[in-house]
Formats: C-alpha cells, sequence, structure tokens
C-alpha cells in the first residue's frame, strides 16, 4: 500500500496506540539517513584524507559548491556548526565590543552566544504574534545608534518577511546577518533563504532539516566576507601558518562534509515530505479552536523544521500538562522555548544586554508546543499524534 493510500484508510485509535506502544517515542525530530551517507563515510575513511590543514579537503569543496548553488548565492563556507558560523559571520562584519546585534529573545540561546562570543552587546528585539518571527517595526524599536548588525531568526523553519527588514538595513547602512539554522529550504518572495542578506547562517546538527553530523555553513554574495571567514575558519591564517587576523579552528571535518553532500541531494525530497505531513497535521487540527495553527503567510515559505500551534489564552501550567499528556502517549512533543533567552539566567545578569518589553515573546513562551513532523514519521504515527492531541486537550 502507498503511504498516501494508507494515510487515508480506517485506522482506530485503538489500533494506533497498540502499534505505538510497541515502540519507543515518536522523536521530536530524527535524521534521515541512509546507504549512501554510510557509503560516502566509507569513502572518505579509505580515502585516508580526513581533514585538511586549510579546512579544504576535496569533499569540502564539493560540499560548499553544491550548497551554495541550492541557495542561490556567490559563496558558501562550511564550517564545524551552526554556532562557528554565526560567529564567523560576525566577526567577518567587523563587530567591535561597544557594537550591538539586534536579535530576537524568541531563539535557541547560541544566536545569543554568537554575539557575546564575538565581543559585541546583544539587543532584543519582540516578535509578530503569528510569525514568532522579529519584523521591520520590532527591529526598529530595538535600534540604536550602535546597532552594527541586524540578525532575524527564521524561527521553526518559517523565513522572516525580509524584504522590510532589508530595506530598514539599508537606509540606516546596517549589515544583516541570518539566523536560518531551522531554515534549510525556506524563501521569501521567491528568494531562497541563504541569499537574501548579506550572510545566513546553517546548522547542521541532527535532527535538523539535513545534517552532518554537527557542522555550519555561512552562505554570501559578497567576496570579502567569504574571504574572512574562510580565514577565520583556519586560525586567520591569510596563507598556511601567515596569521592576519583573529581565527578559530572551525573546520569542518570531510567525513561530515561527504555526508552533507548526500543530505543535500535528499533535501529536497525531505522538504516536501515535511510539508506534506504538515498539511496533513494543519487539516486535521485546525477543528481545534483551542489551538492556533502555525501559519505560512503570502510570500514566506516554510521548511517545517519544527511544526508548532499555540494554546490560545493558555499559561505555561495549562500548555506543559498538555505536553505532559502527549509524552506519556509516547509522542516527544517539546517546547522551544519555554524560557526567552532575555530571562537565562546569564543574559539575565549580562550588564551588556538590551531590551525594551517583550510581551510577544513571554506570551509564546507560555503558549507554543511542537510536534514531531519530520519525514521519518509514518501515516499511522501522524494520525496517532493528531489522535493524541483530541484527546489530551
Ligand atoms: C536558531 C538556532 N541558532 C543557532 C543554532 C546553533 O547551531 P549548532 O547547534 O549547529 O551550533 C541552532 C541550533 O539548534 C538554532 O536552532
Amino acid at each position: 500500500m502507498t503511504r498516501n493510500a494508507f494515510r487515508f484508510s480506517v485506522i482506530t485509535y485503538e489500533d494506533c496506540v497498540a502499534m505505538t506502544s510497541m515502540r519507543d517515542m515518536i522523536p521530536i525530530n530524527q535524521p534521515s539517513l541512509g546507504k549512501e551517507e554510510v557509503e560516502a563515510v566509507v569513502e572518505v575513511l579509505k580515502s585516508g584524507i580526513l581533514s585538511e590543514k586549510s579546512g579544504r579537503g576535496p569533499n569540502v569543496l564539493q560540499f560548499e559548491k553544491e550548497f551554495a548553488k541550492f541557495v542561490g548565492a556567490k559563496h558558501a563556507v562550511a564550517v564545524s556548526s551552526g554556532t562557528a558560523a554565526l560567529h564567523s559571520a560576525l566577526l567577518a562584519a567587523g563587530i567591535q565590543p561597544e557594537d550591538e546585534v539586534v536579535i530576537p529573545s524568541f531563539t535557541f540561546s547560541a544566536t545569543a552566544g554568537a554575539v557575546v562570543l564575538a565581543g559585541g552587546r546583544t539587543s532584543f528585539a519582540d516578535i509578530d504574534a503569528d510569525t514568532y518571527c522579529v519584523t521591520r517595526e520590532t527591529i526598529e524599536v530595538a535600534l540604536t545608534r550602535r546597532t552594527k548588525v541586524i540578525m532575524p531568526v527564521h524561527i521553526y523553519g518559517l523565513c522572516a518577511d525580509m524584504n522590510p527588514i532589508m530595506d530598514l538595513a539599508r537606509s540606516r547602512g546596517i549589515a544583516v546577518i541570518e539566523d536560518a539554522a531551522q531554515a534549510h529550504g525556506a524563501g521569501c518572495n521567491g528568494q531562497q533563504v541563504g541569499s537574501i542578506g548579506d550572510a545566513t547562517c546553517f546548522s547542521f546538527y541532527p535532527g535538523k532539516n539535513m545534517t552532518t553530523g554537527e557542522g555550519g555553513m555561512v552562505t554570501t554574495n559578497d567576496d570579502d566576507l567569504a574571504e574572512q571567514v574562510r580565514m577565520i575558519r583556519t586560525h586567520g591564517e591569510e596563507r598556511p601558518y601567515w596569521v592576519s587576523r583573529q581565527g578559530h579552528n572551525y573546520h569542518m571535518p570531510e567525513i561530515s562534509a561527504a555526508i552533507g553532500i548526500v543530505q543535500l541531494r535528499k533535501l529536497p525530497t525531505f522538504l516536501q515530505e515535511r510539508r506534506k505531513n504538515a498539511e496533513y497535521l494543519t487539516e486535521k487540527l485546525s477543528v481545534l479552536g483551542k489551538l492556533m495553527m502555525p501559519k505560512e503567510p503570502a510570500g514566506l515559505k516554510h521548511a517545517w523544521y519544527l511544526f508548532t500551534p499555540r494554546l490560545r489564552g493558555a499559561n505555561a501550567g495549562k500548555r506543559n500538562k498538555l505536553v505532559e499528556k502527549l509524552r506519556a502517549r509516547n509522542i516527544a512533543a517539546s517546547v522551544y522555548y519555554e524560557s526567552p533567552v532575555h530571562m537565562l539566567p546569564f543574559y539575565r545578569d549580562l550588564q551588556s544586554t538590551r531590551r525594551s518589553a517583550l510581551p510577544e515573546t513571554e506570551r509564546a513562551c507560555r503558549q507554543v508546543f511542537s510536534l514531531p513532523v519530520h519525514p521519518q514519521l509514518k501515516p499511522t504515527e501522524l494520525q496517532y499524534i493528531v489522535d493524541s492531541v483530541k484527546r489530551a486537550i
């Protein structure tokens, strides 16, 4: 039976419980790895080239070439993690100690961590209640004369509305570095994420839309910025052993790059599966008035890294109870993010943190929860998730 035929056949809730209880928790995200990745890794091991001292081994170069083509950017520079990508891009943009970077507080802490690592100050902007992304309007509130970079985060895989943000940045001479750690394959007005801002940073952590184990990528159309990131990933070397700026060891290993090449070629299929799963969840769950479904506004392309409904009007306790009920049914529903970054102990106490009121950020932290939407989900599991949410609510 094909996947779709199975999806629409009649399976009772009890059938689904029986099937699901025989297996482990349905994970919130899961890498899709096959024999092609195994073969690619074996080939690297046989070649004996596990890394190259400039970080430019044959697999890294091939992965960079294909990734740049995929996003429509002139350059792609592979690094060791998404955090390394953000840190390198900020250093390449010339962040100085008093410079401020506007970021959302509704994000994974690494967005802010990279700013602090680069020596900058975080300035938190609020989010839109429908998209959970920063907007031109929320960014404007967070701007000061010290703002050097705006760093929108394409949260859950939905691209922020970039055109007004780019217009604002250009009018003030501010650089835009996008945190697209969750947004491989997302887009805005026909433009692929990775070719919009001055630089875009991706993560390949397992469970992301594509993985290399650990890894990251900076894409840009700016020749000088690309060259700076290449130097930063290799100790600041301009040429072998000739250090002309601050740098790190941010090389992507050859094994990771070989996995990345295979994963990138599979990415369009992964994205199709994610979209199909998101459409199914939206159709079946939107009958529940208590839930606000994730949105994909006209012109913005979602990459469906996470499927995140909002429990309307709820406080954190009520939302957490719903999540606990789903977890008791072996569904790894999760909350991203229970605490906004500005309330995490380190950032709360940091003198350099700047923020205005962030009411939508704090409300989202109390009300959102994420459900599995990844390509590994079976039709029975999707149906089980829907039935479980309906019962738990
Ligand atoms: C929004 C965001 N930014 C940055 C990162 C950091 O990426 P990495 O874990 O590859 O360092 C992540 C990873 O989960 C993320 O979700």
